[in-house]
């Protein structure tokens, strides 16, 4: 897409000079707008033409029957699935007797922008009807990131040769007849008019209609209100029904004196609160929103960005189009994670359906990383939501056989929704991903953690390590092997001793011994004994790690380094992504990779590999890697990085940035990779910036490839904001705020000082012969834009 001339390269925006019809699918979900509590896809404000309708509250879904061919005790019988709730951005015009479609008449001009700066969507379009009225039309959009319940509107209709009629109809439609779904699996599953009314009122210029799902048993409202402020004689009138709020607005506009609108919508839904009490809650935010009034909400907005750019951007010298896309991928992430509060943050956010709207490790493994370091109460808060879930993850753990809690693959309300065992139930690698988190967290937050680690951390810990003491256990060698279970590669399933796995159930037992001596009360509490974290300890140091003496490599699993190699050489271009043209029990036999599994073991665990090692893996696994999924391109661009291949860490960096912009997996339509776009944080922070945060003490290894001449990035760690400048052969780094600090800078340890910047210099990189992909495989190779 952004290689399409109507999308200009730009450092702080994405801009549409031309409507694209054939990428409005893919454009709705790139000019999405969230706070991380209510999403509206970029949808055109006359609701038509659509690629997807959406509209999507955190954590507001339906359950629906999860069918199986043959039934299983432990298979999970109801999904969930996301909401399309009440589309409250439609903003319908007729022109003297002509609705305003882009379909019809003539399309002048049109051009969106989704602002970075100022957080808002802005669309102008001029317009001449079949019978010859033009218009000029403009709107507005922001969902505010102050008051997590409010989203609002500017329009604006003039006429461009003469007095003319218009009529705008402001809207809230419930249950929105949505586009067939796909076969892909990625997509979301069939929900058919979710929503039954509870009630529906209006009076004035306000609307209000509230309801509830037929089966999960939650009830949501939306709610408008208006500023109008159009020529004299300008009318209005206000209606509800069941499933629509409208306000109808008719005015003789004319060159000069065009009719201005300023629409503010709340959203709101509760589990246990009656009708009448989230309504209520609904009304007091628009009536909040209205105060603040649209200039009011516009400058929250900006005051709100200006600090999160102050401590999040990221520049990129040398490549304009990688910059746009690492500003456009950092303001997605804080979209999806701001205001979630103790809600899944979705693998596509709030930004599309795909994936039913799930959250996966995704959150942890590559969303957290970048919270925590950029905006960590949402790390907090997301975290928090775990801990409210650990009830029903105990639960799971019971049915299972286990001890302590097992957390779901997949979920929005915390149940287990993977249908799909083997690359579901069996990714229990989820529960050491999140305790990894914990420690992150922890770590980076310093004094700040304190509340968070009693609360919230210490019970996280203990329940996933009880879970890996009761999965795994000791050989008669006294090994300790997890064995049945599946790694970060879904092209792998049901393997002993995956390397990612246990060494992440290493750490999370060790993490768990560690917060037990910190807080000896909680230990009580949760009735740890002595016992018991001695056998955390004894089986995190007796963990199996796989090691291939032959090949010098260690398998992902046991045992995968003898299976048979894929045979790339005959798959064609067409027949990737492999999973939709090969049955997953072949892909299960043999060696191919879909995503970094032992290669993300080196990024996360890096601690528990020599640099030798690394080099051997990485370029043992990239021939055997395809890539068919999101969640691989920042992790290769990390290792790339640390084991010296600069350039193919910036190609694999730019593939993550540019997923969504280029639709790489073809399928952005259903919502962002909200993923890769958080690996590109990784792929530029912990690849090109070489930063580790394995025993808190934050290290870094920066290096450039040829075509930056300089990256900079900003942390908050530990109650100081750092700022790290690098350049092709040095590295300086600052305190923007905060006391001195220790790091390490290429493996030395240095402390920072306040007002004084420190410089150091870098050694070229280890020369080492470049490793291959798999034919056809290799990211694109990057040829920078000026
Ligand atoms: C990947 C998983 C990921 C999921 C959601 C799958 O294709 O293999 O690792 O969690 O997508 O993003």
């Amino acid at each position: 897409m952004i290689l399409h001339p109507a999308f200009p390269v730009e450092p702080w925006s994405v801009r549409e000079v031309e409507l694209v019809l054939d990428s409005l699918a893919q454009t709705e979900s790139v000019f999405a707008l969230s706070n991380g509590h209510i999403g509206l896809r970029g949808n055109l404000d006359e609701g038509e033409p659509f690629g997807l309708p959406g509209t999507y509250l955190a954590g507001f879904y339906e359950v629906r029957h999860l069918p199986y061919a043959e039934s299983a005790y432990s298979n999970p019988e109801a999904g969930q699935t996301i909401v399309n709730v009440t589309n409250g951005k439609i903003i319908r015009l007729v022109v003297e007797d002509e609705s305003f479609d882009v379909r019809y008449g003539e399309l002048r001009s049109h051009e969106r922008v989704l602002d970075l700066r100022a957080g808002v969507l802005r669309r102008s379009a001029e317009w001449v009807s079949p019978a010859g009225r033009a218009v000029r039309v403009s709107s507005t959009r922001l969902v505010s990131f102050s008051k997590r319940g409010v989203a609002a509107i500017f329009y604006e209709v003039e006429p461009l040769d003469g007095p003319t009629s218009v009529v705008v109809q402001s809207e809230l439609v419930t249950n929105e007849t949505l586009p067939d779904s796909e076969a892909d699996p990625r997509a979301a599953g069939p929900l058919t008019s979710p929503l039954k009314s509870a009630a529906f009122d209006d009076l004035g210029t306000r609307a209000i209609l509230v309801h509830s799902t037929r089966a999960s048993g939650l009830t949501m409202s939306a709610a408008m209100d208006h500023v109008i402020d159009g020529p004299a004689g300008t009318e209005s009138n206000i209606e509800s029904f069941e499933d629509l709020g409208r306000l109808t607005i008719a005015a003789e506009v004319a060159p000069g004196q065009p009719l201005r609108l300023v629409k503010f919508l709340a959203y709101g839904w509760s589990s246990e609160r009656s009708v009448p009490a989230v309504r209520d809650q609904v009304s007091a935010a628009l009536t909040q929103a209205r105060q603040a009034g649209w200039d009011g909400l516009m400058a929250e907005q900006r005051a709100y960005l200006d600090d999160y750019w102050d401590r999040a951007d990221i520049e990129v010298e040398g490549d304009a189009e990688l910059q746009q896309a690492v500003r456009f991928a950092l303001f997605h992430v804080l979209q999806a994670g701001a205001r979630a509060e103790r809600r899944a943050i979705a693998a596509k956010g709030l930004t599309g359906p795909g994936y039913d709207g799930h959250a996966f490790w995704d959150s942890e493994t590559f969303v957290l990383p970048v919270l925590t370091y950029t905006t960590p109460q949402a790390a907090a808060d997301a975290l928090g939501w775990r801990h409210d879930t650990l009830e029903l993850a105990r639960e799971r753990a019971r049915q299972l056989g286990f001890a302590g809690s097992a957390f779901p693959w997949r979920t929005i309300h915390g149940e287990e929704c993977g249908g799909y065992w083997p690359a579901g139930t069996a990714a229990c690698h989820i529960n050491a991903d999140i305790a990894d988190a914990v420690v992150r967290y922890q770590a980076a937050a310093g004094t700040g953690a304190v509340a968070f680690e009693r609360d919230v951390g210490v019970e996280l810990l203990v329940e996933t390590a009880r879970l890996w003491r009761s999965l795994g256990h000791h050989d008669a060698l006294g090994n300790f092997r997890i064995d049945g279970v599946t790694g970060p590669d879904e092209y792998s399933a049901l393997a002993d001793n995956n390397v990612f796995t246990n060494l992440m159930a290493q750490r999370n037992l060790l993490a768990a011994v560690d917060a037990i001596q910190r807080h000896p009360d909680r230990a009580a509490q949760l009735n740890v004994d002595v016992e018991e974290t001695a056998s955390w300890r004894d089986a995190a140091q007796a963990m199996l790690v796989p090691y291939d003496s032959d090949l010098g490599i260690h398998p992902q699993a046991e045992g995968f380094s003898q299976h048979q190699a894929w045979d790339f050489e005959s798959t064609t271009p067409e027949q990737y992504p492999l999973l939709f043209h090969f049955p997953y029990f072949d892909l299960y036999r043999k060696q191919v990779v879909k995503q970094a599994d032992l290669v993300l073991a080196l990024h996360v665990r890096g601690d528990a590999f020599s640099d030798e090692e690394k080099a051997r893996n990485f370029a043992y696994y990239e021939r055997l890697t395809v890539r068919d999924s999101s969640l691989s391109a920042c992790t290769q661009a990390v290792i790339a990085a640390e084991v010296g291949h600069l350039e193919l860490a910036y190609d694999y960096l730019c593939e993550a940035a540019l997923i969504d912009l280029n639709d790489l997996q073809h399928n952005t339509r259903d919502g962002l990779h909200i993923a890769s776009l958080a690996g590109t944080w990784i792929g530029a922070v912990a690849g090109l910036g070489g930063m580790r945060d394995h025993d808190g003490v934050l290290s870094f290894a920066p290096r450039l490839p040829q075509a930056l001449s300089r990256l900079a990035f900003r942390l908050c760690v530990r109650e100081r904001r750092l700022l790290v400048e690098v350049r092709a052969e040095e590295a300086t780094y600052s305190l923007l705020a905060g006391s001195s600090l220790e790091i390490v800078h290429h493996g030395d340890r240095v402390t920072v000082e306040p007002q004084r910047p420190l410089t150091a210099p870098i050694a070229a990189a280890p020369a080492r012969d470049s490793p291959s992909q798999p034919p056809g495989r290799a990211p694109e190779h990057r040829r920078p834009t000026a």
